[in-house]
């Protein structure tokens, strides 16, 4: 994981505390985009918040691969999954979403995304890999922070992700208070991103 030094690990209290899965169902969210026995790609997974329910969602004709550059939510996603018996159906990688090549092409039905690119550096490469493994019909669900600093290259600022979208086929978007989100589709195909750093409009073709 060569490109992962600077970003941004989030404490497993937080992305899986309580008090969070009383402020929204985790379920309900995601039911929305997941259906028995689709192959999905939880990318930067943290503790399992919603891979689980995608797991339950999915159910044991289904996959769910639960990635994050952390260590500890990977082996605490992976010793849940057993407790759980749902090893079977959940693949917990210790691995940077830009370098996700255990996943093959064209195979993943729905891609969620929730935080991640405002954590790290590499938005285009983790982007190119979403395209890559998302199958014709699949979706991809992609949120950020709204709270973002301009110099710091993990940020993902208003600018970046209006500029972004422009470059996707977008099935709808919206914020909340906290995250600006995104559900978009290769309907029409991927952008030319490029291999690896962030997201310069002006050097992908669209
Ligand atoms: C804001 S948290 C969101 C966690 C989870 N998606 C959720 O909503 O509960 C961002 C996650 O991305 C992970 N992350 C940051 N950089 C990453 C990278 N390069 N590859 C994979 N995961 C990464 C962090 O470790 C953290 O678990």
């Amino acid at each position: 994981m060569a490109s992962v030094p600077d970003d941004r690990k989030i404490p497993l209290f937080i992305t899986g505390s309580v008090v969070r899965r009383v402020l929204s169902s985790p379920k309900k969210m995601v039911s929305k985009y997941v259906n028995e026995g689709d192959v999905v790609a939880d990318l930067g997974c943290g503790p399992g918040f919603f891979t689980f329910p995608m797991a339950e969602l999915v159910g044991q004709g289904g996959k769910v691969y639960a990635v994050d550059f952390d260590p500890r939510a990977v082996e605490g996603v992976a010793r849940k999954a057993k407790d759980r018996k749902l090893d079977g159906v959940i693949e917990a990688r210790l691995s940077s979403a830009s370098e996700i090549d255990f996943i093959p092409d064209a195979s993943v039905d729905f891609v969620f995304a929730h935080g991640l690119l405002c954590c790290m550096k590499d938005h285009s490469g983790t982007l190119r890999q979403i395209g890559r493994v998302l199958s014709k019909e699949g979706k991809a669900y992609l949120s950020v922070t709204r709270f973002s600093r301009k110099q710091d290259p993990r940020s993902v600022t208003a600018d970046e992700w209006e500029k972004t979208l422009a470059l996707f086929h977008v099935i709808r978007s919206g914020q909340g208070l906290f995250i600006r989100w995104a559900l978009v589709s290769k309907d029409g195909g991927w952008p030319e991103l490029p291999a690896s750093g962030g997201i310069s409009p002006a050097c992908c073709c669209t």
